[in-house]
């Protein structure tokens, strides 16, 4: 039979669970309640909201009602004004590791810093710390992109999406000095990556090492998960699940050390479940 282990850190990290609290308060309070997107980006969870009268809206023209929940991804200025030129209140549920990047986003900018924002430009976290920087600066993982800017603004600032890996950060970091640095240039780089995912990479990868099988649990969107899952897949055979039934008894031929970890918006009774059918399977 084959060893199965839960990797160090699992479940919800700090920053989800307070904004699950906030919308199931809210929600309580007030019978019904819309979240602008996905609070977090985890299908189980969001089935569970919608059972206590939570609905999303994809857009804010969508919104019916006179309250708006805002994820924990955080979101732009321009998008907070145009909520609020609406009369809407806003609960907000942006994760602190998030507001630390939005000021340090908005800081760089003032002090005339042209912002960098390595990660993927299209996620709502990422879209809202460049909202901070007011239309000075990019999101990206290509440093090409930035030698393309021509002039190089002589002051950059560097920061990271709170999911990215700290490695990839780093070489990241590293190409832009060898590329943008010379005479009177002005480099400012501020680690804004989240101290608890960087903390789930290390105990993942441990285990990983360890392990002829993994299995990450988390939402096929989550940015965070898919960082983890992508550490693992480098070391050994990784598959990303989002719930227990998606365990392929295939997967566990021969296998003698199977590992499970978790993104951080997965909460542990769905790691416990697939921990409990995968006693069963082997
Ligand atoms: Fe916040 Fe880190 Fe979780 S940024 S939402 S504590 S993954």
């Amino acid at each position: 039979m084959p060893r199965i282990e839960k990797a160090g850190k699992t479940g919800f990290c700090f920053g989800v669970k307070r904004a699950i609290e906030i919308v199931e308060k809210t929600a309580r309070e007030r019978g019904r309640i819309e979240t602008l997107g996905a609070v977090v980006h985890n299908q189980q969870v969001l089935h569970g909201l919608e059972q206590l009268g939570v609905s999303m809206v994809k857009d804010y023209a969508d919104i019916k009602g006179n309250a708006i929940v805002t994820s924990s991804h955080g979101v732009s200025p321009e998008l907070e004004a145009s909520l609020l030129a609406r009369n809407l209140e806003i609960v907000s549920t942006t994760c602190h590791n998030v507001s630390r990047a939005q000021t340090a986003a908005q800081k760089l900018a003032e002090a005339g810093f042209f912002v960098i924002v390595f990660g993927d430009a299209n996620h709502p976290e990422v879209k809202g710390i460049l909202g901070w920087a007011k239309g000075k600066g990019l999101a990206t993982t290509n440093e090409n992109e930035i030698t393309a800017i021509n002039p190089l603004p002589r002051k950059l600032g560097i920061l990271s999406q709170t999911t990215e890996v700290p490695s990839h950060f780093a070489e990241f970091v590293k190409k832009i000095i060898d590329l943008a640095l010379t005479k009177n240039s002005e480099i400012n780089i501020i680690d804004t990556i989240c101290h608890d995912l960087r903390e789930r990479q290390v105990t993942a990868l441990e285990l990983a090492h360890r392990a002829d099988l993994m299995l990450v649990v988390g939402g096929k969107s989550s940015a965070n998960t898919n960082r983890i899952a992508e550490l693992c897949a480098k070391v050994t055979e990784t598959h990303l699940i989002e719930t227990a039934n998606d365990i392929k008894p295939e997967w566990l031929k021969g296998k003698q050390h199977i590992g499970v970890t978790s993104g951080a918006s997965t909460a542990e009774e769905t790691v416990e479940e697939v921990m409990k059918r995968l006693e069963k399977m082997t």
